[in-house]
């Protein structure tokens, strides 16, 4: 598939999917937004690929968010229709059931802030910057920021971040628990590789049931999660990698799983 603002490259199971927009700092444009709605597809497709990486183009920005010239003069229902275009987008990325890293190599502002917190776990260069500076345009978040930013980071921290639209820097990111990992700049693909690298070395499908149980779970009280645990677990007692990994531990052997 041939896209205009994203770069795909795949090499052992890995997919780095690269926002390229450099002139805008990587701005979500519509045509962007439909394009990772496309590679979301084709990804999730790919026998050969495991797991996601998502990043942006140069050294400055991830995303500095949705494109504030295209979007300046739309309507109340344009508007609308633009928050739900990417709503969906993000969360049938949320949901992939691949493994999604975000690498986040500078600024992840408005949308780009919202994308990252849409993808399962986040690494942020040392250099990287956050904030949901919508506020200071006359707008709400719009691509799930006011949901997902309270369900990372406190409440309080949310409102905080929410309500004056103040960036943050990559060590403060990091303390609140809004990204999970930190690495100098120029180690941030080698570290979300790395990661790649490490999670299809475990058992793919047990990954993929880890992934439901906590983003569904999430969203259920403790109980109704704990019975979805219940389901997911059993589950893997039907998959031969479980039987695979049980084998390969008293056998002392490494365990070749097939994902199946
Ligand atoms: C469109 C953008 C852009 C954006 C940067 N650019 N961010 N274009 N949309 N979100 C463009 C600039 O216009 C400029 O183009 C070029 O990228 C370089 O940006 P500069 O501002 O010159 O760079 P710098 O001075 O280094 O400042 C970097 C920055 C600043 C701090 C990231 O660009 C900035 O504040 N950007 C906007 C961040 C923001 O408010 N994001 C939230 C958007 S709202 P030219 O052509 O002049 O060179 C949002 C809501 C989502 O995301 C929900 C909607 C429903």
């Amino acid at each position: 598939m041939s896209y205009e603002n994203l770069l795909i490259e795949k090499e052992n199971g890995t997919a780095v999917v690269t926002i390229n927009r450099p002139k805008a700092l990587n701005a979500l444009n519509e045509a962007t937004v439909r394009e990772l709605d496309k590679m979301i597809d084709e990804i999730e497709a790919d026998q050969d690929v495991a797991v996601l990486i998502i990043t942006g183009s140069g050294q400055k920005s991830f995303v500095a968010g949705a494109d504030i010239v295209e979007m300046k003069d739309k309507n109340a229902m344009e508007g609308r229709d633009w928050g739900i275009l990417a709503q969906g987008v993000f969360n049938k990325l949320e949901n992939m059931k691949k493994p999604v890293i975000a690498a986040v190599n500078g600024y992840a502002l408005g949308g780009g802030n919202e994308l990252q917190m849409a993808c399962d776990i986040r690494i942020a260069a040392d250099n990287a910057k956050f904030g949901q500076p919508e506020v200071t345009l006359g707008i709400t978040p719009g691509f799930g920021g006011t949901q997902r930013l309270p369900r990372l980071v406190s409440k309080g921290m949310a409102k905080k971040l929410l309500f004056t639209g103040a960036m943050i820097d990559a060590a403060e990111a990091y303390r609140i628990g809004l990204v999970d990992e930190l690495v100098p700049a120029d180690h941030l693909m080698a570290a979300a590789k790395k990661m790649a690298v490490k999670i299809q070395s475990v058992a793919p499908l047990a990954v993929q049931l880890c992934k439901s149980a906590v983003n569904r779970g999430i969203n259920m009280d403790l109980q109704s999660g704990i019975q979805y645990e219940d389901e997911v677990w059993g589950l893997c007692f039907s998959t031969n990698d479980q039987k695979e990994g049980m084998q390969a531990f008293v056998e002392k052997r490494k365990a070749e799983f097939s994902g199946k």
